[in-house]
């Protein structure tokens, strides 16, 4: 990599008074970064010298200090997302990162050279496990001030998903009732923290070596799913947050009173995401067809089904920001892999075992 250092690049871990100085890309130059050749489940990702990122008239530049690790990647990797996101490859993975601002595009008026950013990629340009990435502006925001690069590039995509799904989605309110599966995983250790701030009763699913601490994160019911089925327990909730297998899909249908909603982010995908996304009409009926079968048996109970895919937004990050600047809300990082074992870290997400977050260290 050919770079102009700058000075006292690399504190991402402390708590740093001091901007930080980035290290300045030169046209032409190559970076490190890690890619898949192709899709498939056995694939692994290969480390290789990619080229600079052309930035945008709208583009910032950011040198990644810190990437997050989603089961995203994996589902990149193995070619899930072929249909929708029809990456040219090579393909750089990552979505999700925190780091400093380079360069900005001339059109850019927000951000500036030394900035500390984090952000969630618009996510037909990813990238994030490389030493730089360039971003649409509107997709970035300051990181929140208190937080290590680590515990910045871990709030991202799991944020914004949480925010999605709680507050544009469930439109949840004060005093309703929640169940959020998985609240020990990345997605799930969030959305608790977030449902406590809007004021609802959170209800979680977990094994029990993770049952106090969910509580501790705020759930007010823990269900032990290696001892107990949810459904049998909880009643009359407002909204359910899926993000695990099309059998709790179907079960968590009995938790819901009438007029509730049910939101899944791990599928079946339906309609109103096709359109939002903009897909032809082929996959629009696919959807319509995958997601036939739980939209019918939702209809039956009187709730709603809707699935939901994370969006990029710096706006709503923001949001974020000020709350984790308020203390509101915090990183859970479990685990910190140096950049060169970013496999390790992606076949440790890959476990389904992860607390909070994973995150790749570059700096
Ligand atoms: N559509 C979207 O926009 C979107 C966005 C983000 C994530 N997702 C998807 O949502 C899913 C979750 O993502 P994530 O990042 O939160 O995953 P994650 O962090 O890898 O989830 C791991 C956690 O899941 C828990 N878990 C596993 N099986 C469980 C079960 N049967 N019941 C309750 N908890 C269980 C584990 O707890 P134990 O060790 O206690 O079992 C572990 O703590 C993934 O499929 C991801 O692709 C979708």
């Amino acid at each position: 990599m050919r770079v102009r250092h700058g000075q006292a690049g690399g504190c991402s871990n402390a708590r740093y008074r001091q901007p930080i100085q980035p290290e300045v890309l030169e046209t032409g130059s190559i970076m490190k970064a890690f890619i898949i050749d192709r899709y498939g489940k056995k694939v692994a990702l290969r480390a290789a010298d990619m080229p600079e990122p052309e930035v945008g008239k709208d583009d910032v530049l950011v040198q990644i200090h810190a990437a997050g690790v989603n089961p995203l990647d994996s589902k990149i990797r193995d070619g899930e997302f072929k249909l929708i996101l029809p990456y040219r490859l090579p393909l750089i993975l990552g979505n999700d990162f925190a780091g400093v601002v380079v360069r900005v595009g001339s059109g850019v008026q927000k951000f500036k050279p030394g900035d500390e950013v984090y952000a969630r990629p618009d996510d037909n340009r990813i990238g994030a496990f490389a030493e730089f990435i360039a971003i649409n502006a509107d997709s970035l925001a300051i990181k929140p001030k208190d937080l290590s690069m680590e515990e910045a590039a871990s709030i991202p995509l799991v944020g914004l998903t949480a925010w999605q799904a709680l507050i544009e989605k469930a439109n949840l309110k004060k005093g309703q009732k929640v169940l959020i599966h998985a609240g020990s995983g990345g997605v799930g250790s969030f959305a608790i923290q977030l449902a406590k701030h809007l004021g609802a009763f959170v209800a979680t699913t977990t094994s029990t070596a993770n049952v106090e601490w969910v509580k501790r994160l705020g759930a007010d019911i823990v269900v032990d799913y290696s001892k107990n089925d949810f459904e049998k327990i909880l009643r009359d909730y407002d909204v359910v947050l899926n993000s695990l297998d099309a059998k709790t899909l179907q079960k968590s249908l009995q938790v819901l009173k009438p007029g509730g909603k049910l939101i899944s982010i791990s599928g079946p995908p339906d309609v109103d995401y096709a359109k939002s996304a903009g897909l032809s009409w082929f996959l629009k009926t696919v959807m319509r067809l995958l997601s036939f079968g739980i939209r019918k048996k939702a209809k039956k109970y009187g709730v709603t089904y809707s699935f939901l895919f994370m969006r990029a937004s710096g706006e709503q990050l923001l949001k974020l920001t000020f709350l984790i600047n308020a203390g509101v809300i915090r990183p859970i990082v479990d685990r910190v892999f140096p950049f060169e074992s970013t496999p390790d870290a992606l076949a440790y997400v890959e476990t389904g075992r992860t607390k909070g977050k994973v995150i790749v260290k570059l700096k």
